[in-house]
Order: C-alpha cells, then structure tokens, then sequence
C-alpha cells in the first residue's frame, strides 16, 4: 500500500473521506461535498446514528453529483481531544475500513480542525502515519486467497493545503514505521525461518542503514564464559549468537556513554526438559520478541538519522529439550561470575538476559540500559494485554518510559522490586536460583536480572508477554506482532536523549 500527501483536489475515481465533529458540525470537505450531492451528507447524518464520534464512520456509495465512487464521513471526535494519537487512529481507521471494500485508492481530507492543538500539517501527517501503520499485513505464506479476500486498497493520499510542511514532519515517520514492520515480521516468522543464525542475519542488515554490527557465535561465548546463555542453548541443534548494533549518530557527544537496549531472543521456546504443555505453544515463536523489538528499534533509530549513540545486544537461543540439554538442578557459570542453578528450564529467558546484560556493560558502560523480554506468563496475569510491566531502579528512567507509552500509546505499568523477592531466588547451593515460585512470578524473574546490573547504571526491564502478540486489532495496529516497545523507546531517545 501507498501512503502520501499531497495537496488537495476533487479525485476523479475512487474513495474520499472527510472529517465531521462530534455532534455532527462537517468540516470543510465535508460542507463541500454536502453542497456537490445536493445535501446527501446531512441526509445520510440523519438517517443514521453517525454523530461524528471517534471511531465512526459512515460510507455514502457512488453518490450523485461527484466522481468519486464513495465518501466516507469519518468522526474526528472532540476537537480539544484531537490530538496526534488521534490523528493517528483516523488514519488507521480509515484503512481498516478500505482495505477489503473494493476501492483501490481515497483521498484523506486532513481539514483544519478548530480547537485541536494540533496544527494542519500535523494532522495530515499523523494520519498518515497512523494509516501505515495500519497498513501492515503479514501475508506471504497465503497462497490460495480468493480475490475478494485479497485486499484492494492500494493508494492512501491525505490532502492539506500544507503538504510540503506535512511531508517533512511525516518523513521520520516513515522510518519509524520501517523499524515496527520490520519488528511486526520477524515477531511473525515461524522458528523454521526464524533462528538465532538467521535472526542474527537480519540484525546485521542494519548495516546498510550505517549500524555497526558484530555477531558472536559459540566459540566466542564460550570464551566469554556466558555459561547461563549457552546452558539454554546446549540442547538445540542450531548454534547461538549474540548480535551487536552499534549506531553512532552523535559522535561528539560529551558523555560518551550509549543508551542500551537489550533483548530477549528466544526464537522457540519448548521449555527444553522442563517442557510446555502442547496446547499453544506455537505461540512460542515470539519469544523473540524482546530481541525483534531491539533490532527493529536500531532500524528506525538509524534510519531517520537519531543524535543519539545507543547500542543493541541480543541474545539469541533456541531452547529444546533433548540428550544434550541442560537438566533441571544444573549449575552454570554466567559471565558474570555468579552461578545459576537451572531448577527450571523453561525460566530460560532471565538466563539468556543475565549474560546478554554483563557483556552489554562491560563492553559498553552504558548510562541508561533497557531490557525487553516476553519473560513470564505471570505479568500476563497481573497486567493481561494492556500494559506491559516495567521494573526500574531508576525512577527517573521509570517516568520517562511512563511518560513515552502515553505519548505513542504504548502503556506500561511500573511494578515493584525488593529485598523479600530477591530473597526468593536464592539457592541453597549455588549463588541462585532462576525461579522463586509461584508468587509474584514476573518480579522474581526481574530480581534475577537485577543481579546482573552494575551500581550507578539506570535500568529498566519490560516484560512484554502480554503485548507483543495481539488477538485483537486497534486501528493502527492489526492482530498479530505488534511491535510494541519500538514507538515508546524511538519516543523516549527522541525525548530525552538526542541531541539538539
Ligand atoms: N517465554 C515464557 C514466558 C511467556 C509465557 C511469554 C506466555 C509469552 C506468553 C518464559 O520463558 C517462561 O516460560 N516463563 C515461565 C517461568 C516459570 C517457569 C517460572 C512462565 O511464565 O511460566
Ligand atoms: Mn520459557
Ligand atoms: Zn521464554
């Protein structure tokens, strides 16, 4: 699909949407087209219970008196409540609406909208970007849809008198856009495509966007003694890596210390020995999420040219019961020192993170360092799929993370840590252990990786098994891989740690 701006003209074919108020007042293209179908538009309003209303949306087709082959009324709400999560929805609606109807292309009426904070060229461009984002389908193993379930749509252009303004803001857009695909895809692959060899692959892609990218393989891991990363990997046939991405995009920054992120990057997850019920475990293809949401992150980071030097660790694992994996009461080694003993080896992600954490440190020496991970089923139970649980030791970074959710609509929810949980994960013969029980599952497992973080670095965990996989669509994201995190972290540099 073809997403633009452009300035505005009365199409000649196809679909036109305009925006009208809550309460029913038509903004321009809409009093326009009212006047062009001889007072279709009000007719329609009052036949139906379309008020103008967020979300609604109320389609008039092949209507006398324009070329058009139907208008869409389309409900921009309140105008102080129009603001570019709004604008976004619009836009993404609009998509949802058009995909499958036929039309081939619509033009997107981007009217000014009085007492929305938002000026005209950022409504065009918001809803723009929330239509692409919308746009997003993960379809190519589909071999046998028929033509009216393939969809039609092919061509979204959003009118303002100011599309060249308009452009420049929704340019950047595009290149975030570019990282949540690219996140949305891997997240969606099978673990028959999709393994930490072919995973790692796809991280060092970014190199063409100017990221610098290191792969380790076994060998080298082995050297660095990550003994936990490895344990999780021992029963697979396929290899491990850790991928690196480095982008520079201020190099003359003072402080010459990255932002990290750091991702879990289970590409299937059995639960090795200690193994899952079968019963949806397909779903286990998106352990990977947290290292997708990271490489898809250094995507849109580099590819609209961020001020900001971060880098990116994943570790990346299959983990699979069989003769050689690891057994439940086995010790490993983390690179860290510290000794683990395994009691269950489906609780593998910490065991990966832990040293994907270290190395990322002692490498880099990062000021702010955040890790996502689909790490429990229990943040699930306590946040279901609405927020994603964060756990800091930094309140600062906290709010901010906070803060960046809200703006891009991306919520998390701040849990706790502290001593009587972290008191749950010792072991009675090594340093610990990698489950605390069944209590407050999601913090255990944050306590662990806890243990991996270096005083004076600001630290936050995302666990995202609620909300990396979606059954449910809202209008800028479709069901399936959501690339969650990707927006909230691209806000948060964009925020608080560029330059300029
Ligand atoms: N990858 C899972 C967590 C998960 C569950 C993600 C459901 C998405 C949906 C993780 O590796 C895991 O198995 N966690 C265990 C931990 C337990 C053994 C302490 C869990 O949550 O059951
Ligand atoms: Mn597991
Ligand atoms: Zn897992």
């Amino acid at each position: 699909m073809k997403i633009g701006i452009s300035a505005p003209s009365m199409p000649r074919s196809g679909a036109i949407v305009a925006g009208v108020l809550d309460g029913g007042e038509l903004g321009a293209t809409a009093q326009r087209l009212d006047k062009a179908t001889n007072g279709a538009i009000q007719r329609g309003i009052k036949a139906s219970r379309f008020n103008g209303a967020a979300g609604q949306t109320l389609s008039l087709v092949a209507p006398a008196g324009v070329r058009a082959s139907r208008i869409v009324l389309a409900g921009l709400g309140k105008p102080e409540k129009f603001d570019d999560l709004a604008a976004q929805s619009f836009g993404g609606a609009i998509v949802a609406l058009l995909e499958k109807s036929g039309e081939k292309t619509v033009m997107v009426a981007a009217d000014p909208v009085k007492g929305s904070k938002l000026k005209p060229a950022e409504i065009a461009a918001n809803m723009a970007y929330g239509a692409l984002l919308r746009s997003y389908s993960f379809d190519k193993y589909r071999t046998t849809l028929k033509p009216n379930e393939k969809r039609s749509l092919q061509t979204v252009t959003v009118t303002t008198p100011n599309d060249a303004d308009a452009r420049k803001l929704y340019q950047p857009m595009t290149k975030i856009a570019d990282g949540v695909f690219m996140t949305r895809d891997l997240v969606s692959e099978p673990a028959n495509v999709i393994y930490p060899e072919s995973l790692a692959a796809q991280a060092q892609s970014l190199a063409k966007l100017g990221v610098t990218v290191q792969v380790l393989g076994r060998a080298q891991m082995e050297k660095l003694g990550m003994g936990a990363l490895l344990g999780v990997a021992q029963g697979s046939a396929r290899e491990p890596k850790m991928a690196i991405m480095r982008w520079n995009g201020a190099p003359k920054a003072r402080d010459k210390r990255p932002v990290a992120f750091v991702g879990k990057g289970v590409t299937f997850d059995t639960g090795g020995i200690s193994i899952k019920p079968a019963a949806g475990m397909e779903d286990m293809k998106w352990d990977m999420g947290g290292s997708g949401v990271v490489i898809g992150l250094m995507k849109a980071l580099a590819g609209r040219k961020a001020k900001v030097n971060v880098v990116g660790v994943v570790g990346l694992v299959e983990n699979m019961p069989s003769s050689t994996a690891q057994r439940p009461g086995d010790v490993v080694t983390s690179m860290s020192g510290q000794t683990v003993e395994v009691i269950n080896t489906d609780a593998e992600g910490r065991l990966v993170l832990g040293d994907a954490l270290w190395y990322c440190q002692e490498k880099f020496k990062p000021k702010t360092m955040v890790d996502l991970a689909t790490l429990t089923g229990a943040i699930i139970v306590a946040l279901g799929h609405e927020h994603a649980g964060v756990f800091s030791n930094d309140d600062e970074l906290a709010g901010r993370l906070d803060s960046a959710g809200k703006s891009v609509g991306e919520a998390v929810w701040r849990m706790p840590l502290g001593e009587a949980y972290d008191k749950q994960i010792n072991s009675d013969i090594a340093d610990m252990k990698n489950v605390g029980g069944r209590d407050a599952g999601s913090i255990t497992a944050a306590q662990f990786l806890q243990r991996y973080i270096k005083k004076g670095v600001a630290w936050a965990h995302i666990d995202i098994a609620g909300v990396t996989w979606s059954k449910t669509e809202t209008p800028t994201v479709p069901k399936g891989g959501t690339a969650f995190g990707v927006r909230l972290l691209d806000r948060m540099v964009r925020d608080h740690y560029e330059e300029g």
